[in-house]
């Protein structure tokens, strides 16, 4: 037994303390506080405590030493109960913080589709590379030289009112045609040559069915014995891919400084089958592509024999064949990006 009234009291006292902070807790980080505070370490309220231990008279201290140990006991006890409340209490409160009513209905998921002429350009090149064309990237400046001269529309040549043309400066220009690129290629490549070339060009131009920006495909090939025989073939089977079994073309004398022959191709009206519609105004006949056999000065502006070789080349505008395709009648709905007008051309 220990006899010590200031001792006593201290110990009650703290006692009281801690009985009083433990009932006020209101969350685990105050409890963990308090048991730093409290309980844990040289510095704590309870170490303190046994401290004054050694105001004591040896044959106290024993008892001392006990009573506070008890308390100490008496505290973890209280402390161990209070975490496992504590705990259980935090994870109810998380549970209804977080959660789902899962009969709620889902926000509809709204799926994008391919733009229409984005779909064009993969179907095209879908299908020429099915025939082995490799596709070319060409540039969208472009020198005069490649966009003119080497394709045999040198400064003064009267084929250059063809295409109103937006000059960077006398040498630079925004290409009119992605048939720049067949000189880029047969400037680096000796036939066989076969190539794709999709890409954007410029012309000053602004209407219904012209955009100062629109996309074209280019195609060439370049080989031995290669004829207007052979484009021709080429055509009927890309035209029945892209407008139906049953569609055949015909071709048309027409101008292009680069090709000579050259054609404007024209498929049968797949809108009507040829009798005639509003769509081919009558004729039967649909304008697809302007194309020919390379012109010779072509292929020897590039260092290739022309005796030895011979080409065709075509080139498609994508714009003109995603609204045939699809039915649309102004340019600019395709590039007005409305997606009441896009959501209806939905096809992988
Ligand atoms: N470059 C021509 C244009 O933009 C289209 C064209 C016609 C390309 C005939 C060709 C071709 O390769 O052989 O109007």
């Amino acid at each position: 037994m220990w006899e010590n009234g200031v001792l006593s009291e201290k110990l009650a006292a703290l006692k009281g303390k801690m009985e009083e902070e433990l009932g006020a807790l209101a969350n685990s980080r105050e409890l963990y506080e308090f048991k730093n505070v409290y309980l844990e370490g040289k510095k704590s309220r309870i170490s303190e405590l046994m401290k004054e231990m050694r105001s004591l008279a040896p044959e106290e201290r024993a008892g001392f030493g006990k009573s506070v140990n008890e308390l100490k006991e008496w505290a973890f006890g209280r402390f161990q109960a209070m975490e496992e409340k504590m705990k259980r209490l935090e994870l109810e409160r998380r549970y209804e913080r977080e959660k789902i009513d899962l009969s709620i209905p889902a926000a509809p998921a709204r799926i994008g589709n391919l733009h229409p002429v984005t779909l064009v350009i993969n179907q095209l090149v879908d299908i020429f590379s099915g025939m082995g064309f490799e596709i070319y990237e060409g540039r969208e400046i472009e020198t005069d030289y490649y966009n003119f001269t080497a394709l045999n529309t040198p400064a003064d040549h009267p084929a250059r009112d063809m295409q109103d043309t937006f000059y960077l400066s006398p040498e630079f220009l925004l290409r009119t045609q992605t048939s720049a690129g067949q000189i880029h290629v047969m400037e680096k490549k000796k036939p066989p040559i076969k190539i794709l070339s999709p890409g954007r060009v410029f012309r000053s131009d602004d209407d219904a069915t012209h955009s100062p920006m629109f996309g074209q495909m280019e195609g060439l090939v370049v080989d031995r014995g290669i004829t207007l025989g052979d484009l021709k073939g080429m055509l009927d089977v890309f035209v029945q891919k892209v407008y139906g079994e049953g569609t055949t073309t015909r071709l048309r004398p027409s101008y292009f400084p680069f090709t000579e022959p050259s054609v404007e191709v024209d498929c049968s009206c797949f809108a009507c089958g040829g009798t005639g519609c509003s769509l081919c105004k009558g004729t039967g006949w649909i304008e697809i592509l302007g194309a020919g056999v390379v012109n010779k000065k072509v292929l020897e502006n590039c260092g290739i024999d022309s005796e030895e070789y011979s080409g065709f080349a075509f080139g498609i505008g994508l714009e003109r064949t995603a609204m045939l395709k699809y039915g649309i009648n102004n340019i600019k709905l395709l590039f007005g990006s409305d997606l009441r007008v896009l959501g209806q051309i939905n096809e992988k």
